[in-house]
């Protein structure tokens, strides 16, 4: 068994059950060392994501938005939202360990564990979906994370743009979605706090590997580190601006100085 090809076969799987299946055994096969390791070969540029006969892909513009929490479609709506981002993750994380060669043994261990953490979370949705009738692929989703991944293949913009700026928005975002929830008061609303709970604590170290990585990058690409927001705009226009609401004591876990955040929020920062 060769560790690109193996990851390579469980990126294209489209089935979300195979998938899971596929990539315990190879992971348990990469703890035993029982793999092969080609680093010349070239890693593919996908074209489509493998959910695509999961889900429906529309433009993200046409989504509907999720407000109403009181209903038992809202919370679906909601808990798929975020079983889909983290369905996208599993293949992004797979995507960094796949697509970097002649990496040190940690950059693999770092995002297979990430991988790993996602099917845990994509799990804990789909079995919030399954118990009130759901499931992953009963609303459209949209393919952003997927597009932006295939747009960032060099490491330093990947790094960069994936875990440091997408899955640190996520620190900002879960807050936000416990606050609304936390309106409501039936067990499918307590369930969806709880899982967003689990996530945003387990996220912030996969944000802190980006941070790790991306620093790592810099120095090997003699890049400096605080061209962040400048590597992260050319992929994604609009990343600097000041956000609403940032998960400050969230981020500095993961990484981040003052100096960096006080570019995208007026919130207070302490060193
Ligand atoms: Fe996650
Ligand atoms: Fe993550």
């Amino acid at each position: 068994m060769e560790f690109f090809t193996s990851l390579e076969k469980i990126l294209k799987t489209q089935d979300t059950e195979e998938k899971i299946t596929e990539f315990s055994l190879f992971y348990k096969a990469y703890h035993d060392k029982q793999l092969s390791f080609y680093h010349d070969s070239s890693p593919i540029v996908f074209t489509s994501p493998s959910y695509a006969k999961t889900c429906r892909i529309v433009d993200a513009r046409v989504i509907p938005k999720r407000t109403a929490l009181s209903t038992t479609k809202g919370k679906a709506l909601l808990i798929h939202a975020i079983a889909h981002i983290e369905y996208s993750a599993i293949d992004l994380a797979l995507d960094h360990a796949y697509r970097f060669r002649h990496m040190p043994q940690k950059f693999y261990d770092d995002w297979l564990e990430v991988a790993e953490d996602e099917i845990r979370h994509f799990l804990l949705c789909e079995a919030l979906l399954k118990q009130h009738g759901y499931h992953y692929g009963s609303f459209d989703v949209h393919a952003f994370l997927f597009d932006v991944s295939q747009k960032s293949l060099d490491l330093l913009t990947r790094m960069a743009v994936v875990p440091r700026h997408l899955e640190a928005s996520g620190l900002d975002a879960n807050p936000q979605m416990i606050q609304k929830l936390s309106k409501h008061h039936d067990s499918f609303a307590k369930a969806c706090i709880s899982t967003l709970e689990t996530i945003l604590k387990e996220e912030v170290s996969h944000v802190q590997k980006g941070d790790y990585w991306f620093k790592w990058a810099c120095q090997r690409e003699g890049v400096d580190p605080e061209k962040y927001f400048d590597i992260v705009e050319k992929v994604l226009p609009g990343a600097k601006k000041k956000k609403p609401f940032v998960n400050v004591k969230a981020r500095q876990k993961a990484g981040f100085s003052c100096k960096e955040l006080r570019l995208i929020t007026d919130q207070e920062c302490q060193e």
